[in-house]
């Protein structure tokens, strides 16, 4: 449900369609029909926000005024390896899904500087991070950051997917091909789990057939860079979109398997989760041959919504959203499933939390619970409310 970078491809996406855990009643399936027909109308919208967005962001690209640097890391200047640690944090979390402010292809308002300060702060969190594309420099910013600030920090990155209406020539996933294929000859693989091509490409309709190329072609074009070690090629897709064919074409798969999509009570949720994984579509990853890894890709909780008719979700409303449930869900969940990652049972190998910061830019585009998911709002401050768990992630 992250849509990084390039609004034109995010536009494609339309408003909803998720199709996430539960959601496979007649009931749902016409919901989900009712959200294809809305994409449509929200296409359009979608193509006058991008020109006034575009418009709006180059003036006003700076969140906070300083390229989204917010100063709430105390350090030395001069060194970024040396700055305060917050109390507050603990480093619980497996993994964390994690969008740069402000890098929205082509107003990219995001710099070194505020990637720095992210890279501090969720250093203190977790060991390893999730990003959605490579435009506006991220892939190269976070890895810069992570050797900068010296900290023990791995990350998936990933050359954004865009649906074909979406870029008919290709020249915008080659951008972001080109983009991590850069990173990676400044940086080298040392910190890099894999690459991801694309995130939802299945989800919002593209065919596996050309994701599993688009993989192949990726594991090509790495392969020709001499690098000191093969870097892994997968994708991430809606739990529900996970199959055998591209789990065999996969050297990882992220499920994005999300509680709230599935309707699911909070209380209920980390469990299930835990359900859905072991017993659903993305449990077919595991049988295909080449046994790739197969992380939950997405798990998370939002904190609230751009209007009150949308703090719900799921047959009778039974999915609520704000602060204290994200607390609930940080509380059943975290802790829990590191210790379930370390069991033989585990069915599956990770799991990143969604997500690290706000994505305020979502909610001019899609409205909606989408802006609302990060632990740390737009200015990098944690959510008044929230507390992080105090446990170690394996
Ligand atoms: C930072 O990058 C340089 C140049 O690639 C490399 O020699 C150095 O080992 C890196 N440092 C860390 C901490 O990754
Ligand atoms: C490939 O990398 C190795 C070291 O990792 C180096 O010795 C070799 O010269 C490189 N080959 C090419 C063609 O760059
Ligand atoms: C942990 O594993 C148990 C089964 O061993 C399961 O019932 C529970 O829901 C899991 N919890 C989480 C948060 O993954
Ligand atoms: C909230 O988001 C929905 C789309 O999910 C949109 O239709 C609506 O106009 C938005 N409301 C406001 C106040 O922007």
């Amino acid at each position: 449900m992250n849509r990084q970078g390039d609004y034109g491809a995010g536009a494609g996406a339309g408003g909803g369609g998720y199709a996430y855990g539960e959601k496979s009643s007649a009931a749902a399936k016409s919901n989900r029909k009712w959200w294809w027909i809305g994409g449509g109308v929200i296409l359009l919208i979608a193509v006058i926000a991008v020109i006034a967005g575009v418009v709006v962001s180059r003036n006003n690209s700076k969140s906070g005024g300083n390229g989204g640097l917010a100063g709430v890391v105390n350090g030395d200047k001069n060194d970024p390896s040396k700055f305060t640690k917050d109390p507050r944090f603990h480093q619980s979390f497996w993994g964390m899904c994690y969008t740069p402010l402000d890098s929205q292809y082509p107003a990219c308002g995001d710099t070194l500087d505020s990637v720095i300060e992210d890279i501090q702060i969720f250093s203190q969190l977790t060991k390893r991070l999730r990003l959605y594309g490579s435009d506006c420099n991220i892939a190269e910013y976070v890895l810069h950051a992570i050797n900068v600030t010296k900290v023990d920090m791995t990350v998936w990155l990933t050359a954004w997917l865009p649906q074909p209406a979406d870029d008919p020539d290709g020249s915008t996933y080659q951008r972001q091909v080109k983009n991590v294929q850069d990173a990676i000859r400044k940086w080298g693989v040392d910190h890099i789990e894999g690459v991801a091509v694309g995130n939802e490409y299945l989800l919002n309709g593209g065919s596996e057939a050309s994701l599993i190329q688009h993989m192949a072609d990726m594991r090509t074009a790495l392969a020709g860079m001499n690098l000191s070690k093969t870097v892994p090629v997968g994708t991430g897709d809606a739990g529900s979109k996970i199959t055998e064919t591209l789990a065999a074409g996969s050297d990882f798969i992220q499920a994005n398997n999300h509680p709230w999509f599935g309707g699911v009570p909070v209380e209920q949720s980390g469990g299930w989760v835990w359900d859905y994984t072991a017993n659903n579509e993305p449990a077919t990853a595991k049988q295909a041959p080449n046994n790739p890894k197969l992380y939950v890709a997405e798990v998370g909780w939002p904190s609230g919504a751009n209007e009150t008719r949308f703090m719900t979700e799921g047959a009778g409303g039974v999915a609520v959203a704000g602060v204290p449930n994200v607390q609930i869900l940080l509380d059943t969940y975290v802790c829990q499933a590191n210790t379930n990652l370390t069991n033989s049972d585990a069915t599956f190998d990770g799991y990143m939390w969604f997500e690290g910061l706000a994505e305020p830019w979502k909610d001019a585009l899609y409205g909606g619970v989408e802006a609302y998911w990060g632990l740390f709002d737009k200015n990098k401050k944690l959510l008044d409310g929230l507390t992080i768990p105090d446990c170690t992630s394996p």
